[in-house]
C-alpha cells in the first residue's frame, strides 16, 4: 500500500510549484495510472513515490511506514521499486548485466553471485543477453533494469514511449 499525505514539491525555491497537496492511495497489487497534460507533476510525483526525491511538504507512507530518513528510503529504493525512466539512465562505465544488478547489490541479502545470475536470466528472458541493442530494444533494456530488486513496486514514465 502507498499513501501519499499532502505532498508538495516545489523547484527553484517556491518559484516553480510542481505539486500543491497531493493525497492518494493505491492499494497492493493495483495497477495505477497517473494522467494529466505534459508538465503537470507526474514524474515529480513518481520521482517522490519511488524515493528518488523528496517532498518539500507532507509524507508518503509505504506499507504504513513513512519514508523519512536516507536509509529508509534508500533500501524501499533499492529492493522494492523498479523504475522504468523515459530515458535510459544507465551507467556508461558499468556492463548492461552490471547496471541491471546494481540495486540488488546495493542492499539485497542474495549473494554477488546470486545476484550476477538473476540479472543475467532476466536479461535473457527478454532477449538481451547481446552486448550490442538497437534502438527498439532500448524499451526492455530499461524495463528489465528495474526488476532486479524484489520488484514490489513498478514505476514508469510515459509507457508507450520507445
Ligand atoms: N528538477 C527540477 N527543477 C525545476 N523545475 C522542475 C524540475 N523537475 C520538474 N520541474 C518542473 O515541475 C513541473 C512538473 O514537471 P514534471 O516533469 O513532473 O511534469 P510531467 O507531468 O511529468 O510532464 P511530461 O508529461 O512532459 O513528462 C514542470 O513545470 C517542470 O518544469
Ligand atoms: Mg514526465
Amino acid at each position: 500500500m502507498i499513501r501519499v499525505d499532502n505532498v508538495h514539491k516545489h523547484f527553484d525555491k517556491g518559484l516553480v510549484r510542481a505539486l500543491n497537496g497531493i493525497c492518494l492511495e493505491i492499494p497492493k497489487g493495483e495497477v495505477c495510472a497517473v494522467i494529466g497534460p505534459s508538465g503537470c507533476g507526474k514524474s515529480t510525483l513518481l520521482h517522490l513515490i519511488g524515493a528518488l526525491d523528496r517532498p518539500t511538504q507532507g509524507h508518503i507512507y509505504i506499507n504504513g511506514k513513512p519514508l523519512t530518513t536516507p536509509d529508509r528510503q534508500s533500501v524501499y529504493r533499492n529492493l522494492q521499486v523498479g523504475f522504468i525512466f523515459q530515458f535510459h539512465h544507465l551507467l556508461g562505465h558499468l556492463t548492461l548485466a552490471e547496471n541491471v544488478a546494481l540495486p540488488a547489490l546495493a542492499v539485497s541479502k542474495m549473494t554477488q553471485s546470486q545476484i550476477r545470475q538473476k540479472a543475467c536470466r532476466l536479461l535473457s528472458e527478454v532477449g538481451l543477453e547481446i552486448g550490442w541493442i538497437s534502438g527498439p530494444l532500448r524499451f526492455r533494456r530499461r524495463k528489465t533494469a528495474g526488476c532486479c530488486g524484489q520488484g514490489h513496486h513498478e514505476f514508469t514514465g510515459n509507457p508507450a514511449g520507445g
